[in-house]
């Protein structure tokens, strides 16, 4: 049957939605490629196989003409000075996408194989991705950061494009200051 008009409700701590479909959770050894440091990833993996972001969807199935949303919470983290981070994909059929923050202070970094761009996320801030745009986010706080993602549901993940292209930036803590530092790709 088709989905009926409902409204859904915030959990008290901005991560849970009531009604609530399906939850997902990636650990560490999910996040296999992603970190620059392999070593430092394969020890986190081995001490503890950490839980680094969870995603809780709503009912809306991911099919198309329907729009899904799901709250994405990034626990804080670093990996040899990289913030921890969502594995981040394109769209398979290029759509748009809006994230809405909602906790915490992260960053969406979006790249189209050529130009990298990084919006700045906080509660209140909507940032959106344009179709066409590879879009992974990072908690650069101390808190957990936590948004509310809207897309149409015939939009699809590609893993695969992030493992090939890559993100055009990585985003770390500078050791001195402690300070975001946006540093090209292949920065060793
Ligand atoms: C989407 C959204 C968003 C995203 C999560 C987890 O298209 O569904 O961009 O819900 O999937 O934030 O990020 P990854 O899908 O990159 O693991
Ligand atoms: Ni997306």
């Amino acid at each position: 049957p088709p989905i009926q008009p409902f409204a859904i409700t915030f959990g008290a701590d901005n991560a849970t939605l009531e009604p609530q479909g399906q939850v997902l959770t990636r650990r560490m050894s999910d996040l296999e490629g992603l970190f620059a440091d392999a070593d430092a990833w394969a020890r986190a993996v081995a001490d503890g196989d950490p839980v680094v972001y969870t995603v809780v969807s709503s009912p809306v199935p991911e099919v198309p003409r329907e729009l899904p949303q799901s709250i994405t919470t990034i626990q804080p983290g670093l990996t040899a000075g990289e913030f921890w981070m969502t594995k981040g994909h394109q769209h398979p059929d290029p759509q748009g996408e809006i994230y809405l923050g909602l906790a915490g202070h992260g960053g969406l970094l979006l790249f189209d194989g050529e130009r990298a761009e990084w919006l700045d996320m906080s509660p209140g801030v909507i940032g959106y991705i344009p179709p066409g745009w590879a879009h992974r986010s990072v908690n650069v706080g101390d808190e957990p950061y936590k948004f509310l993602a809207v897309y149409p549901g015939s939009a699809g993940h590609d893993y695969g494009w992030v493992l090939e292209h890559g993100m055009g930036l990585r985003a770390r803590r500078a050791a001195d200051s402690g300070d975001l530092d946006l540093v090209p790709f292949g920065t060793p």
